[in-house]
C-alpha cells in the first residue's frame, strides 16, 4: 500500500487518541473524583481475584531509617525492570476505552482471564485536543489495575516540544507514579513520548531534544521507584521517513537533527535511514523496547487475511509480508532490524507491543474477495502469530502485546470508514479470541499467576 495512507492511517490514530483523551477529560473528571472517592473506600476489601497483588501498599523507604528497603533494590543482572521472569512466553494485555470499560469488566467478559497490563494515554503538557496530566485521573487508572492485580502502562505523550518541559513537571509525574507503585502495588510501563520518530506528534523528528527528555524523565523514576519501567517507544519503521499531513517537518539540512537523522550520510533523509537508532536514549535509561505495529490493510484488500508471517517480517525488516510496501535489499534490512538490534544484540532488552491489533473495516465487506475474512479471522489470524510458540521461540524477548480496544471513523482512502480493532465488543469475536486465549494456555501468561516486587521483579508463581 502506498506510504500516503499508511500516514493518513498513523496520523488518524493519533487524533483518534488525543480525541478520546479530550472526551475523557471532559465528561470524566467529576465522575472520576467521585470514583476515585468511591474506590478508596472498596480498595480495602476487593473480591474476585485470584491475584497475589491486588491493592497491596508497598514501602520503598524504611520507615526506622528513612532509607530504601533492600529488598527494593534493583540488583537483576538477568532480566530488566518488569520484565517477567520466564521465556518462550507472553502476557497479552489491553489498551482501554476508559470511558465505558475498565479492567475489572474486561476481565469478566475474558471469563476471568486477567491481562497483566491495562494501557492508558496521558499528556504532560495539554495539546490541541488532549487533556493534561492530572493527579487523580491518573490514580484512578492505577487504582482500577490494582483491583484486577494487572500493571499499568502509562503512554504519557507531551502536547509541545520538550524543551518546555520543566524539571518541576518531570519530578511532580514521578512522585504520582511512585505513589501509584507504593499505594496499590501497581507497577508501572512508563511509555514516554512515543512515536518519536513520526511526523505527527509535538515531539517528533527532533532525537537531541527527546533523548535529553526522556533521560530526565528516567532519572526522575529512578530517584523515586524501581517498580517503574522506562519504555522507548518508535513507530514501527518500514514506510520511515513518514511525511503528510503531520505536526512537524523533517529537520533542515545541517542542523544537529538532520545530521543525527541521515544515518547513511549521502544527504538525504530516506527509507535507507535508521529510523530508529538517531532517537535511542541509551541502554542505562531504557528498560524496555515497544514498537507501535498493527496489522494494516492494503488499500485493494477488503478485510483480506492477515498475512502469516506479518509480524516477523515487519521486525526483521524482511520477508514478503513487505512486498508491495517498500524495496527491500540488505541495505534496508540492517536498519530496519529492530529485533536484532535492540533484542537480540548488546542491548538485550525485553520487547512489547505497547499497542497492537488488526482492523476490520465494515465498509469494505460489500467488496469482499477470494482474499477476503470474517472479521474473527482477521483478529484471530494477527494475534495468532503474537501467542506462537514458534514466533515466541524465535523472539524470545518478545513478552507483552496491548490489544487496542477502540474502533473509530477514518478516511484513510478519502472515504470514511469504521476501523474496528475491538475482540471484545461482539458475542462471535468475543468468543473467538476466548477460544484462542484457552488454546494458547502454553504461551500465555495472566496477572493471576504473577508477583510483583518493589525491586521491579515480575516473577510467575503459578503454572
Ligand atoms: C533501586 O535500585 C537501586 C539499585 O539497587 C538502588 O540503589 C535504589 O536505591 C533503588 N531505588 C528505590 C527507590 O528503591
Ligand atoms: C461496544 O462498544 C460501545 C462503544 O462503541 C460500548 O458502548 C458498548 O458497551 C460495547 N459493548 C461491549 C459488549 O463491549
Amino acid at each position: 500500500m502506498g506510504a500516503h495512507t499508511r500516514n493518513n492511517i498513523l496520523y488518524c490514530l493519533f487524533w483518534l487518541k488525543a480525541t478520546f483523551a479530550l472526551a475523557l477529560s471532559l465528561t470524566g473528571l467529576f465522575y472520576l473524583s467521585w470514583r476515585v472517592y468511591d474506590l478508596h473506600t472498596k480498595a480495602s476489601n476487593p473480591s474476585g481475584s485470584d491475584s497475589p497483588n491486588i491493592l497491596q501498599p508497598v514501602t520503598i523507604v524504611d520507615p526506622g531509617t528513612g532509607k530504601v528497603a533492600e529488598s527494593c533494590m534493583y540488583t537483576d543482572t538477568t532480566f530488566a525492570r518488569l520484565e517477567p521472569q520466564f521465556t518462550g512466553k507472553m502476557m497479552p494485555g489491553f489498551h482501554l476505552d476508559w470511558s465505558y470499560e475498565t479492567p475489572t469488566v474486561m476481565k469478566k467478559k475474558l471469563n476471568d482471564f486477567t491481562p497483566a497490563v491495562f494501557n492508558t494515554f496521558m499528556d504532560l503538557i495539554p495539546g490541541t485536543f488532549s487533556h493534561g496530566f492530572n493527579e487523580d485521573l491518573l490514580n484512578w487508572f492505577g487504582s482500577e489495575c490494582g483491583r484486577t492485580g494487572s500493571m499499568l502502562e502509562l503512554t504519557m505523550q507531551v502536547g509541545a516540544t520538550l524543551d518546555t518541559v520543566t524539571q518541576d513537571m518531570y519530578d511532580a509525574l514521578a512522585t504520582s507514579i511512585t505513589k501509584i507503585n507504593t499505594g496499590y502495588g501497581v507497577p508501572v510501563y512508563l511509555r514516554f513520548c512515543h512515536e518519536m520518530n513520526g511526523d505527527w506528534t509535538m515531539y517528533g523528528y527532533q532525537p537531541t531534544l527527546f533523548k535529553a527528555g526522556f533521560r530526565k524523565m528516567a532519572e526522575a523514576i529512578r530517584a523515586r521507584t524501581n517498580m517503574t519501567a522506562m519504555v522507548w517507544g518508535p513507530n514501527v519503521g518500514i514506510t520511515y521517513p513518514f511525511s503528510g499531513g503531520g505536526s512537524v517537518l523533517l529537520p533542515r539540512k545541517g542542523t544537529p537533527d538532520f545530521i543525527a537523522m541521515d544515518t547513511n550520510k549521502d544527504g538525504e533523509i530516506t527509507n535507507l535511514d535508521d529510523p530508529y537508532s538517531p532517537y535511542y536514549p541509551g541502554d542505562d535509561v531504557v528498560d524496555w523496547v515497544g514498537v507501535s505495529l498493527y496489522n494494516y490493510p492494503l488499500d485493494n484488500c477488503y478485510n483480506c487475511r492477515v498475512l502469516p508471517t506479518y509480524f516477523a517480517d515487519y521486525l526483521t525488516g524482511e520477508g514478503a509480508a513487505l512486498e508491495g510496501v517498500t524495496t527491500v535489499t540488505p541495505a534496508y534490512t540492517e536498519v530496519h532490524n529492530f529485533y536484532q538490534k535492540y533484542c537480540a544484540g548488546a542491548p538485550n532488552k525485553p520487547m512489547m507491543l505497547p499497542e497492537s491489533g488488526s482492523p476490520f473495516i465494515t465498509e469494505r465487506v460489500a467488496r469482499a474477495n477470494a482474499q477476503s475474512v470474517s472479521e474473527s479471522e482477521l483478529k484471530m489470524q494477527w494475534w495468532e502469530q503474537l501467542v506462537s510458540a514458534e514466533n515466541l521461540a524465535k523472539f524470545p524477548k518478545f513478552k507483552l502485546a496491548v490489544q487496542f480496544e477502540e474502533a473509530k471513523m477514518m478516511s484513510p482512502t478519502g472515504v470514511p470508514e469504521l476501523f474496528n480493532w475491538k475482540v471484545t465488543n461482539t458475542t462471535q469475536v468475543l468468543s473467538a479470541f476466548n477460544a484462542l486465549l484457552d488454546r494458547s494456555a502454553s504461551t500465555i501468561v495472566s496477572a493471576g499467576k504473577l508477583k510483583f516486587g518493589c525491586d521491579g521483579s515480575v516473577k510467575q508463581v503459578k503454572p
